[in-house]
């Protein structure tokens, strides 16, 4: 379709979707009354809104691999272990990070120590900020501490400002904090609109590649669909960071869901302190913190976040039903896996616990899918409706089938080795497993081939 300058399209909101016409749902992700009409920006314009990037790479040539030169400096620290490590090793000089995550988790504190850590060691950083006035940052930053002088900040929201110091400055690193709060001066529909944050992100990019600089964009999730969520720029970033967690509870946990240097899948753990976000470096004795001692329905179970076990306590609570119809609920997993194990408990067990409330609870707000849980879980139930405890100092790794049967997980001498670093004297894992780790010494290790065996040990 030939798009003429006053051209209007309407995007979801939510998820990006265009269409040429108003439709009250959403084809794309099935929302109502999402889509808003927008004026697109278009060939001319187009030209102006990059800034001229296009034009001083006007004479970029095709290159060969071997001519590419790598230098060591390409990964830079950001002096905080947990990100870096999402990161992949640091921030990748030119890279584009999307920081995304609820209002009030922690975005603005986690960036503004990076740039504390980067300007103290020697480097540049612009802090661009389009929520917060300078003395509201400097309120924050006096709680963090110390700050120096190549740390600047910026209050803007245009576009064109921010482009422009960039060019002047030459910062090596930029935040933009958030990213529905800039406008480009060419786009007239509202900042936080699809089509504000797709064309923001996009000069961004060209920002990114053209000056060399690593810009972290922060996004905020909102479920009203009024702002449109960074999902719509996931594909245009290096980097996706989700800050997760319960608002509530002091940890967050700071997940990598796109990385184009590294690998997805890691973790890094913090925890709110009344002096910012600190660093989580043992996330299992942490999330054991307050496990209660002799009480049924309670099993500690090994998880792998990427390449690091955690040791998670997984609460089962079943009792007696007052309505025909029983509650199951589950928070932090998923709630059909449940079910599904309850179905096996009945079934190969004969346990009577169809008229039984359950809940089953991930401690710590945690929220995992693996299936090496399942013998955990299935094993707290059990405690649970029998009402007698499981051994404080037992592990329970293992993944049940339709059948009854433990399954292999993977990593099995990880988890092992970490349950034994935290002093737990019994491991129950799958039978098939038990080769692998009898080298780990120090801590028993109890094979078991069907979930009768593991019950029978409680
Ligand atoms: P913030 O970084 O503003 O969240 P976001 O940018 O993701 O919206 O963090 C907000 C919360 O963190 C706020 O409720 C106050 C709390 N907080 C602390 O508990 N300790 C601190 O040192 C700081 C700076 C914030
Ligand atoms: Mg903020």
């Amino acid at each position: 379709m030939a798009k003429s300058k006053n051209n209007t399209i309407f995007f979801c909101q939510n998820c990006g979707y265009e269409s040429a016409k108003w439709l009250g749902q959403c084809p794309g992700c099935r929302e109502w009354n999402t889509l808003i009409e927008e004026t697109v920006v278009t060939g001319k314009n187009m030209k102006q809104t990059m800034g001229g990037i296009g034009a001083r790479n006007a004479q970029n040539k095709p290159s060969i691999l071997s001519d590419i030169s790598l230098q060591e400096e390409d990964r830079i620290s950001t002096g905080i272990k947990e990100l870096d490590r999402v990161l992949g090793g640091g921030i990748v000089a030119g890279s584009l990070t999307l920081v995304g995550g609820d209002p009030g988790i922690g975005k603005s504190t986690l960036l503004l120590q990076v740039c504390r850590n980067l300007a103290m060691a020697g480097r540049e950083v612009l802090y661009v900020s389009g929520e917060e006035s300078l003395k509201q940052i400097k309120l924050r930053a006096n709680r963090i501490g110390e700050f120096n002088e190549h740390l600047k900040l910026l209050c803007e929201t245009g576009l064109q400002n921010i482009q422009e110091t960039i060019q002047r400055n030459k910062p090596e690193i930029v935040i933009i904090d958030s990213i529905q709060t800039m406008y480009h001066e060419e786009v007239s529909s509202a900042p936080g609109s699809v089509s504000q944050v797709r064309e923001a992100t996009s000069v961004l990019m060209q920002l990114a590649k053209g000056f060399n600089v690593s810009i972290f964009i922060v996004g905020h999730v909102t479920k009203e669909g009024t702002v449109a969520g960074p999902r719509v720029l996931e594909h245009m970033v290096d980097t996706v960071l989700y800050f997760e967690g319960d608002r509530n509870a002091s940890y967050r946990i700071l997940r990598g869901v796109k990385n184009r240097f590294g690998s997805t899948n890691e973790i890094g753990v913090f925890e709110m302190a009344g002096d910012g976000l600190k660093e989580v470096p043992n996330p299992s004795e942490f999330m054991l913190n307050g496990k209660p001692k002799d009480a049924s329905g309670s099993v500690v179970v090994c998880s792998m976040e990427g390449t690091r076990p955690i040791l998670i306590e997984i609460q089962a609570l079943v009792c007696h039903s007052n309505f025909g119809i029983p509650r199951r609920q589950t928070t932090g997993t998923d709630f059909n896996r449940v079910n599904l194990l309850m179905a096996v408990l009945e079934k190969r067990l004969g346990l009577q616990m169809g008229n039984c409330d359950a809940y089953v609870n991930i401690t710590g707000g945690m929220k995992i899918q693996e299936p090496a849980i399942d013998l955990g879980v299935a094993m707290a139930i059990v405690s649970s409706f029998k009402n007698r405890a499981i051994d404080d100092g037992m592990l329970v790794i293992g993944e049940v089938g339709l059948s009854g049967e433990v399954r292999a997980v993977s990593q099995i001498q990880t988890r092992v080795q970490e349950a034994k670093k935290l002093g737990f004297t019994t491991c129950v894992i799958p039978k098939v497993c038990l080769e692998s780790v009898k080298e780990i010494k120090g801590i028993q290790v109890i094979g078991v081939s069907n979930v009768r065996e593991a019950v029978d040990l409680i």
